[in-house]
């Protein structure tokens, strides 16, 4: 157990260093998911109740140039933040400098002040400085003076290692979690040790390469694993099926090879795909399904056959783990898999849900249902590295009680 903020004697009048994840989908200057900016709500009410003088860091998206900075800056953020805390949220569009510590220095009790987009120190005077996502030990020492106590609260960047989560944590005396992470590590920690069973796993999103660990070690402690389009092409064509134009990855045929030869039992790969011509051209496009993809097509989303098998292998699970989508459900004529999938689990009885990943939570919360599973984790790649029982190093500086 990680020390939380409710160990924390002394909160009044003392400046909070506050990490979150607020790294949320904008789509022409609009927020296209708040579900993070809500989640982080329960610790800055807390630390505003109890008198703290809060400061936040959080990232917004990967910073390469300077017109990514014109589009991802955490203004808007601040505003949305402002609403739902129904307070003020002071903006400070620096993150470093005279301004900010004067800025900081003027705070009163239970007041909020939002730092600008944390890896804005990856990319200055038109150079790659990677400040931030390379732990610089001056930006780290710098962040950390800023405040007498820190609180990572940000799930969605446990396993890296940057200035604002590892860098700060490293530099002061007093750090523990907030009450998103510590919600995140005891759902992840129950499906992980002791999952209700059957447990199911279902694997979706583009990249074997990305799976690989979690794949493993998912067939070490689930019942069954399910494989999605778009990683069940490379498994087909490694069992010698077509997947015409389908993305593969051609380094991990032998692995796939491997893993369907030594896991029969348990992995089950989705067999037939609706395949279209031209991924773009919505018009005229017939939506078909296909056991064996012609060469001038491409898997799209999952097909009739494969919707029905794994509704199937769902039936009796009392643990469902899913991350990743069951197709490129950006469009939504593709979606139609991952949608029939998500209305089968909320309608299943005794089962408890895990969503973790950003696409396959906002599309749970587009289609209404996000009350209707158990848990929608904040952190993709987090949710997948802890599962994996990979160092989470920003986790693993915050001691124990
Ligand atoms: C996420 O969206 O998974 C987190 O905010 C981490 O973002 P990153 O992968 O850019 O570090």
């Amino acid at each position: 157990m990680k020390k939380t903020i409710t160990n924390l004697k002394d909160i009044e009048n003392k400046k909070i260093l506050v990490r979150l994840d607020l790294n949320v989908p904008i789509d022409n200057k609009k927020i296209v998911d708040n579900n993070r900016i809500i989640q982080s709500l329960p610790t800055l009410n807390y630390l505003i109740e109890k008198g703290g003088k809060i400061i936040i860091f959080s990232h917004l998206g990967r910073i390469k140039s300077e017109s990514d900075k014109e589009k991802k800056s955490l203004k808007i953020v601040g505003e949305e933040l402002s609403k739902l805390l129904n307070k003020n949220v002071i903006f400070v569009k620096k993150t470093r400098g005279k301004e900010l510590e004067n800025k900081i220095n003027s705070l009163k009790k239970g007041d909020v002040l939002l730092v600008e987009n944390t890896r804005f120190e990856d990319f200055i005077n038109e150079k790659v400085t990677k400040y931030e996502s390379s732990c610089d030990g001056e930006l780290s020492k710098y962040w950390a003076s800023l405040g007498d106590v820190f609180v990572n609260d940000a799930f969605g960047t446990l396993h890296r290692k940057h200035a604002s989560n590892y860098g700060i944590s490293i530099n002061i005396k007093e750090k523990v979690i907030g009450f998103l992470v510590k919600k995140e590590l005891e759902v992840l920690e129950k499906i992980k040790m002791n999952p209700e069973r059957p447990f199911v796993v279902i694997l979706g999103g583009a990249k074997i390469s990305d799976k690989v660990g979690v794949i493993d070690s998912m067939l070490k402690i689930a019942d069954k694993v399910i494989i999605g389009p778009a990683m069940s092409y490379t498994f087909r064509l490694a069992t010698n099926h077509l997947v015409g134009k389908s993305l593969i990855d051609e380094s991990k045929i032998e692995y796939a090879k491997n893993i369907l030869k030594n896991n029969s039992e348990k992995i089950i790969v989705a067999f037939d795909s609706i395949a279209v011509k031209e991924i773009n051209d919505d018009k005229n496009q017939e939506l078909k399904s296909y056991e064996e993809i012609p060469d001038d097509y491409m898997g799209v989303d999952l097909g009739e056959k494969s919707i029905k098998l794994i509704q199937d292998s769902l039936k009796n699970a009392r643990t469902i783990f899913w991350n990743g989508p069951l197709g490129i459900i950006e469009n939504d004529k593709y979606s139609n898999g991952s949608k029939e999938i998500l209305n089968s689990i909320v309608n299943l009885k005794n089962v408890f849900t895990v969503i973790g990943g950003g696409d396959s939570g906002l599309m749970t919360k587009k289609l209404g249902l996000e009350k209707r599973v158990s848990y929608i984790s904040t952190g993709g790649g987090a949710s997948l590295k802890f599962l994996e029982n990979k160092e989470m190093p920003s986790l693993e500086l915050i001691e124990d009680i």
